[in-house]
């Protein structure tokens, strides 16, 4: 263990990233309706030697479905082949990679909700008879070929749900939404990760983190390596609750955990837009951010803590919003 500590000194955020990945369910703090049934259906398939159905995995950027896709495949010790939907261009990629899958493979498409059609066609007889049909030929001349492939496992990820068409939702067996985490598990997140990167943290300063992390486990382990630094720089190295809320200020996170891009949103709403309703197109304008960045990365938190609310005709502010702002709401 020691040289592990030691060697994550010289490693890159990414690989720092990968050692923080817990390895098996029992180490994936949280989520648990989801581990307990992936728990039972991996047991299943297990004792079966089948495959395990295909799993869609979905819910905001950052709470462990890349994580969670290896995780299954360490559990069912089968081999982990990893993709994405932008990554596989022609219908014959996707083909490739079919057909040297082994026997239970788990294979990873991360932002599914982003194939293209041509490509998602072949997928549809892969997922449901694991054979993959084509055309050989061309003009009358043409015949339709099948091939059988292993059967294999194919885990899907995404932060639309929405954006995947109802025929390839059909074929997955086993759906299962991430939520938020709460600020304990978060708490036990940085606490895992602070020893992995043998941080000195004492843990009052582990439960400012876990309550500014927006509920994500990939925020709460990016402010940690940032607290880190800061205490290394301006302090002796241990963090505490004192340089940890100074590091905090520094990078503009605020009590509840909203960065600038989440107050500029709740000050037009609030200001701007007098609490609304107003489309969401309007608001990343006026914030000059994307739709879908807004949708996936901001809304879900705002939404949790009760400031804003989606509503048919709009984005609406809550009291809570007036409050976070200082604002007082004007009753038209
Ligand atoms: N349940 C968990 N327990 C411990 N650590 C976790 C958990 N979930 C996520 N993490 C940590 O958070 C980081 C981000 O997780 P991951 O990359 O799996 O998120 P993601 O949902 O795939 O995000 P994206 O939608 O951006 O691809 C990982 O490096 C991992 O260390
Ligand atoms: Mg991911």
């Amino acid at each position: 263990m020691n040289d592990f500590i030691k060697s994550t000194k010289n490693m890159s955020e990414a690989e720092i990233e990968n050692s923080l990945r817990p390895n098996c369910l029992a180490d994936y703090v949280g989520q648990n309706k989801v581990k307990n049934a992936l728990k039972i259906y991996i047991e299943a398939a297990k004792k079966r030697k089948e495959p395990l159905d295909h799993v869609l995995l979905y819910g905001p950027p950052g709470l462990g479905k890349t994580t969670l896709s290896h995780i299954i495949s360490n559990e069912l010790g089968s081999q982990l082949k990893i993709t994405s939907g932008p990554a596989i261009e022609h219908a014959a990629d996707l083909a490739a990679i079919l057909t040297t899958l082994q026997k239970n493979d788990v294979l990873f498409i991360d932002e599914i909700h982003r194939l293209r059609h041509t490509v998602e066609e072949i997928l549809y007889p892969a997922m449901e008879d694991f054979s993959l049909d084509f055309i050989v030929g061309k003009g009358p001349s043409a015949r339709n070929m099948r091939l059988k492939l292993q059967p294999f496992t194919l885990v899907g990820a995404t932060t639309k749900a929405g954006n995947i068409a109802s025929p390839l939702r059909d074929r997955f067996g086993i759906i299962e939404r991430l939520e938020l985490y709460e600020s304990q598990e978060l708490a036990d997140i940085i606490t895992r990760s602070a020893k992995i990167l043998d941080v000195n943290i004492m843990p009052e300063a582990i439960k400012e983190i876990a309550m500014r992390s927006r509920g994500t486990p990939r925020i709460a382990n990016r402010l940690l390596k940032r607290v880190r630094d800061f205490a290394e720089v301006k302090g002796n190295g241990i963090v505490d609750l004192d340089i940890c809320r100074q590091a905090l200020l520094m990078m503009d996170v605020d009590d509840k955990g909203l960065d600038f891009v989440d107050r500029r949103l709740l000050e037009r709403l609030v200001v701007t837009f007098n609490g609304g309703p107003v489309g969401v197109e309007t608001l990343a304008t006026s914030i000059g951010e994307e739709i879908a960045t807004i949708e996936d990365v901001y809304e879900p938190f705002l939404i949790r803590l009760g400031y804003i609310a989606r509503t048919p005709r709009g984005r609406v502010a809550l009291e809570g919003a007036y409050e976070h702002m200082h604002i007082e709401r004007k009753l038209n």
